[in-house]
C-alpha cells in the first residue's frame, strides 16, 4: 500500500493522545483505502485489530489526568466503549434521540444563529431496558468518547468530598470532546439520611446544577435514573431531551427475540413473535438473558432447546428475574400449563398449542375445558 503521509501522521497523533475514537475512525478510513487497492488480506487483518477493546484508560497515558476520590483513590469516570450491539427503541424515543443527534452535529450552526440550547438528555424508566446502551449509543453515532460516571460511586462519608468529585467529573469532560454519562442520578437523593450532615445534599444538588449549567454547549451530556421521583426538580429542568423508556412492548419485544434468539434470522419471523406475545413484562434485557441461555444449551448440548422449552423458561420469568432453560422434557402437569399459557397470553390457537408443546389436539382441548375455557 502507497504511504499516505497526512493518514500516518495523524494516526501516530491519535495514538499519542490515547485517543481510541481517532484511532479507530483513521484506521478505518486506512483499511478502506486496502480495500480500495485491492488489499482485501490486509484490510481485514486490520478491521480485525480495531474491533478489539483499546487499553482501559487507568493503564494508558491518561491516568494522571483521570480524576479521582481523595479518600479511596478510585477513578470518578471511566471510559466506557461503544456498543456492538443496536438498541431496540419505540419510535417516540427514537425521534427524541434523533432530534438531539442532529442538533449535536449541527451544534455550531444553531449557536451561531442563537437557537441552540444544551445538549443534555435525561433517560428515565425501569432498570434492564436499554438507558445505559443508549448512551452509549449516541456517543458511537457522533462518534466521541464516552464517558461514564455513576453518581452513586461519587457519593463519599467525607463531608463536603461529595461535591468536590462532582466538580472534578465537570472540569474533567469539557476538554475533551465527549458524550459525558451520568448514571444512577437519583443517587444524589440519598444524602437525605442522617449519615450526612443537614445541608449537604442541598450543596450536591447546586453543584449538579453549576457543573452542568458550566458545560460548553456542545458537550452532550446523558443523565439516567430508573427513579426519577426522586431527582430534584430543579435537575429535572436541567435536561430539555427527555426519554421515557418502557418496558418494551410487543413489537419491540419481536425485535429482542429475533436480534438476541435468532441473530436476525428473517425465517424465525413466526417464532420471535409468539415469544413477543408470551413475554409481556419482561425487560430487554430479561429477553437478552433467556436467549443467550438458550444458546448456550444448543452450543454445549447436542440438540436446539425446543420452543416449548423455551417457552416454559419465558413463562416462568419475571422482570428482572429472567428463568434459565430445564435440560429436560417437560412433563404432564408442564405441558398443561404451558398450553394454557399459550391460549391466554399468547393468542394461540388449539392446533398450533398441540404443536408446540407435543400432545394431540384433543389433549388441549381438555386442558382448556378442565381450566373452565372450554
Ligand atoms: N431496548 C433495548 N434494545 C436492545 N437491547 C436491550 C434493550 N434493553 C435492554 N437491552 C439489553 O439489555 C442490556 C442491559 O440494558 P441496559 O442498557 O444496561 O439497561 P438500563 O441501563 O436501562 O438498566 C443491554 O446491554 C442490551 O443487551
Ligand atoms: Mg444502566
Amino acid at each position: 500500500m502507497q504511504v499516505d503521509r497526512s493518514l500516518i501522521t495523524a494516526l501516530i497523533d491519535a495514538a499519542m493522545s490515547a485517543d481510541y475514537t481517532g484511532v479507530r475512525r483513521i484506521g478505518t478510513n486506512i483499511a478502506k483505502l486496502m480495500a480500495e487497492q485491492k488489499d482485501l488480506e490486509g484490510a481485514k487483518a486490520l478491521q480485525t485489530l480495531l474491533r478489539k477493546r483499546g487499553v482501559p484508560l487507568q493503564a494508558s497515558g491518561y491516568a494522571e489526568a483521570l480524576p479521582r476520590d481523595a479518600g479511596s483513590r478510585l477513578p470518578l469516570i471511566e471510559e466506557g466503549q461503544w456498543p456492538t450491539t443496536p438498541v431496540m427503541l419505540s419510535g417516540e424515543a427514537e425521534q427524541t434521540v434523533s432530534q438531539l443527534v442532529e442538533d449535536a452535529k449541527n451544534i455550531h450552526l444553531l449557536t451561531e444563529k442563537g437557537v441552540s440550547s444544551q445538549l443534555h438528555m435525561l433517560l428515565y424508566g425501569p432498570p434492564g431496558t436499554g438507558k445505559t446502551l443508549l448512551a452509549s449509543s449516541i456517543a458511537a453515532m457522533l462518534q466521541r468518547p464516552f464517558y461514564v460516571a455513576r453518581l452513586d460511586s461519587l457519593i463519599s462519608s467525607r463531608l463536603g468530598e461529595t461535591a468536590k468529585n462532582i466538580r472534578g467529573i465537570f472540569e474533567f469532560v469539557p476538554a475533551r470532546n465527549a458524550v459525558l454519562f451520568l448514571d444512577e442520578m437519583d443517587a444524589i437523593a440519598k444524602l437525605r439520611d442522617d449519615r450526612h450532615e443537614l445541608g449537604e445534599l442541598k450543596r450536591v444538588v447546586n453543584t449538579v446544577l453549576q457543573g452542568l449549567d458550566s458545560l460548553p454547549n456542545d458537550v452532550v451530556t446523558i443523565g439516567a435514573t430508573n427513579h426519577p421521583h426522586l431527582l430534584d426538580p430543579a435537575i429535572w429542568r436541567r435536561f430539555p431531551y427527555k426519554v421515557e423508556f418502557e418496558l418494551p412492548n410487543e413489537d419491540v419485544r419481536a425485535s429482542l427475540w429475533l436480534h438476541f434468539l435468532y441473530q436476525d434470522d428473517q425465517t424465525r419471523l413466526d417464532d420471535a413473535h409468539l415469544l413477543a406475545r408470551a413475554s409481556d413484562g419482561l425487560s430487554g434485557a430479561d429477553i437478552e438473558n433467556i436467549a443467550l441461555a438458550v444458546r448456550r444449551r444448543a452450543v454445549l448440548g447436542h440438540q436446539e432447546p425446543s420452543l416449548a422449552q423455551i417457552l416454559m423458561a419465558v413463562q416462568l420469568s419475571r422482570a428482572g428475574s429472567p428463568q434459565l432453560l430445564k435440560n429436560r422434557e417437560l412433563d404432564t402437569a408442564e405441558k398443561k400449563s404451558l398450553s394454557l399459557f399459550l391460549h391466554d397470553q399468547g393468542r394461540v390457537r388449539p392446533g398450533d398449542i398441540a404443536e408446540i408443546v407435543g400432545v394431540s389436539r384433543q389433549m388441549v382441548y381438555r386442558y382448556l375445558k378442565e381450566a373452565g375455557h372450554g
